[in-house]
């Protein structure tokens, strides 16, 4: 999968995508990723992206023109390219599900008080929000929602890790897990899982999910 991230601050995405299984999924070839800075696609003496918006009110909007031009430089055929905005729809697994299907994707971040109308209506496939709270820019959401698509692009999990049975992967949340010892600070874990019944140990934790997800998350049952 290629993504593309177009934004004003580079310098955010060095470290957490370069670290772990998405480290692992760019050295392997399975994301190529690249970073561009819209500045670059400014041509003005301070390289402006920003203006007032018209009718006034607070803040700085991103203007059309570099956006356009990044954009259309950046976004080929088969790309989907991504707003990052509050007004999104809400970025969850099934659209993390969705997104890992795509062979190009195009994320663009704004900061300010957003982007000029034009870009959504033109040039934008998909606007996503990763929740009802405002950050200052879409550097973070960005990485968000490339995270949780990497790590579901066919062998970014190594043999010991596993996207079928966590969390929102049946529609519910996972199951209580442990590990060793059986027994810690007189905390034991529950015998059926030490008892090597797998069609109990299913049951169990099946039981667990539903009822977990009831208790916290009766949205999503
Ligand atoms: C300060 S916010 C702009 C908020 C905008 N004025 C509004 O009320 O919807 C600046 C940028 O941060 C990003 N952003 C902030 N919160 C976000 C969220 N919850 N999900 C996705 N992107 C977000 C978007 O790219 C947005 O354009």
């Amino acid at each position: 999968m290629k993504i593309d991230v177009l934004t004003l601050f580079p310098g955010m995405f060095a470290g957490p995508l370069d670290e772990s299984i998405v480290k692992r999924a760019r050295q392997a070839g399975l994301l190529d990723l690249r970073i561009h800075n819209l500045r670059d696609y400014a041509h003005d003496r301070h390289r402006t992206v920003d203006d007032r918006p018209f009718g006034g009110g607070p803040g700085m909007l991103l203007k059309p023109e570099p956006l356009f031009e990044a954009i259309e430089a950046l976004a080929g055929e088969q790309t989907r390219v991504i707003l990052l905005s509050p007004a999104g729809r809400v970025f969850n697994q099934a659209v993390a599900r969705e997104l890992a299907q795509q062979t190009a994707l195009l994320f663009v971040s704004g900061h300010y008080e957003g982007f000029d109308e034009r870009v959504r209506e033109q040039l934008a496939d998909d606007e996503l929000s990763i929740g009802d709270y405002v950050l200052t820019n879409g550097a973070l959401p960005a990485m968000v929602i490339i995270d949780a698509v990497t790590r579901l692009l066919p062998g970014a999990l190594g043999d010991d890790e596993s996207a079928h049975e966590e969390s929102f992967s049946q529609g519910l949340l996972e199951y209580p897990q442990y590990t060793r010892p059986a027994e810690f600070r007189g905390l034991q874990v529950p015998e059926v899982l030490l008892s090597g019944n797998h069609a109990e140990i299913a049951r169990w934790r099946a039981e667990q999910a539903r009822q977990r997800t009831k208790e916290r998350r009766p949205d999503l049952m």
